[in-house]
């Protein structure tokens, strides 16, 4: 029996060595998984049949990745394009949720996790595998979302995370690629950055990023432009919506996969989205991330500031609140939370109204709104008025008004004073 290198189990989904005979593997192509893919075989003595998922990450080459699972080993590997769906049923409630995690993440990654994980027990279940293997650390929230999808979507499915257990870094991997005929892109010299990317956006972990005492080096960022580098002259992005969905880039309607494309071609020319971001992990530590994150940029920024001129002041500050909460549970790895079913039907009702454009203006790394029209705006100057007469507001009102409203305050101030003088 040959030496194994996993964790005493601990949790009831993980599986028993000898309970492993066929896994389904989630490729990336990378090292850690072109190791794993390899490993497996070796460790488990199992077949291995690899799913990669096409979620919009720029520049693979699916045929690239495919032809090396194969030459590993891999008994067969599945290529899916899932970057419709992604859009559709994970980036778009994530729009009508204005959602970011702890002020800055837009939460590609987390979005991507659950879909990830539901192909890779739909192919395993096809495949006839009984375990699924990803390639996740043990100290991120990737983990978390996987192997919490997959237990809630399948609980008889058995999962393995050999990086949780190998014990080898990113030198004996290297190693080990090299000792089993596994190719390493960019050799020894590529940048000792995690990445993690797809159409809603891009990270970079681990390496120098880990010295908090330093800016990020100019080698991290692989898609935005420096802002210093950025044109001159500003550029102006018409952003349309219907019913909270985006429909259309400077007047031109597109469907939703391609207007997220395109609109972080334009805002990455102009050096939008760069975020150097201080996360808490589900797992209790701090990270420093570093995103960029173009398309997400603009189109939060757009929707939200639709969003208010359409909401009252009560839809306004109310949703804030639970769109916090949205991106938690998400960002917790929670898809399947029932909590999250109850708030999208929230999201969906307030963007009902949610239509209209917001122009944004793009310049050097910055981006705002410049232009704003919604045939539900409730700024409606002639419905108002303004204090004219005919209109909804009225200016005589207004002391009325102001006399009642202060009232409590106004009392509580003089009771207080009352109080203070008698002691
Ligand atoms: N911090 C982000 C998250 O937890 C991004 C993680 C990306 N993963 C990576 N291997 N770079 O969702």
């Amino acid at each position: 029996m040959p030496e194994r290198h996993t964790l005493t189990k601990t949790a009831s989904y993980e599986a028993d060595p000898e309970d492993v005979g066929r896994v389904l593997l989630l490729y990336s192509g990378g090292l850690d998984t072109s190791v794993m893919l390899k490993w497996i075989q070796d460790e488990y003595d199992a077949e291995v049949v690899a799913l990669t998922v096409n979620l919009g990450q720029p520049g693979e080459d699916y045929d690239v990745v495919r032809g090396k699972a194969l030459q590993l080993g891999a008994v067969d590997c599945f290529v899916v394009d899932a970057r419709e769906e992604f859009a559709r049923d994970y980036v778009l409630p994530a729009i009508k949720a204005n959602a970011l995690y702890g002020g800055g993440y837009p939460l590609f990654t987390a979005l991507g996790r659950p879909l990830i994980a539901k192909l890779a027990v739909k192919h395993a279940r096809e495949a006839g595998c009984d375990t699924i293997a990803h390639g996740c650390t043990g100290k991120g929230n990737d983990q978390v979302r996987i192997e919490g999808t997959v237990a809630a979507l399948d609980p008889e499915m058995k999962i393995i995370a050999p990086v949780r257990g190998w014990q080898m870094g990113r030198e004996e991997e290297i190693a080990y690629a090299r000792e089993h005929g596994i190719p390493v892109k960019g050799g020894t010299e590529a940048p000792p950055y995690s990445i993690d990317d797809n159409l809603w956006g891009r990270s970079s972990e681990g390496g120098p990023i880990e010295n908090l005492a330093e800016p990020p080096h100019d080698d991290v960022f692989d898609l935005v432009t420096r802002p210093e580098d950025a044109p001159d002259e500003p550029e102006l992005v018409a952003v349309e919506f219907e019913r909270g969905v985006p429909v259309g880039l400077n007047g031109k309607r597109l469907g939703l996969v391609e207007l997220l494309e395109q609109a972080g071609a334009i805002g990455m020319r102009h050096g939008i989205g760069i975020v150097d971001h201080i996360e808490d992990r589900i797992v209790g530590l701090k990270v420093r991330d570093l995103y960029e994150v173009p398309a997400a940029e603009i189109i939060l920024t757009a929707h939200r500031e639709l969003e208010k001129l359409v909401g009252t002041i009560h839809q306004n500050q109310f949703k804030s609140q639970l769109d916090h909460q949205w991106a938690f549970l998400v960002y917790a790895g929670l898809w399947y939370e029932p909590l999250l079913e109850d708030l999208n039907a929230f999201m969906d009702s307030v963007n009902e109204q949610v239509t209209g454009t917001i122009t944004l203006k793009l310049y050097k790394g910055k981006s705002g709104p410049v232009a704003r029209s919604s045939p539900n705006a409730l700024y409606d100057a002639a419905l108002a008025g303004f204090g004219e007469s005919g209109g909804l507001f009225s200016q005589q009102a207004s002391p009325g008004f102001i006399e009642l409203w202060s009232l409590q305050s106004r009392m509580a101030h003089a009771v207080r004073q009352r109080n203070k003088g008698e002691s």
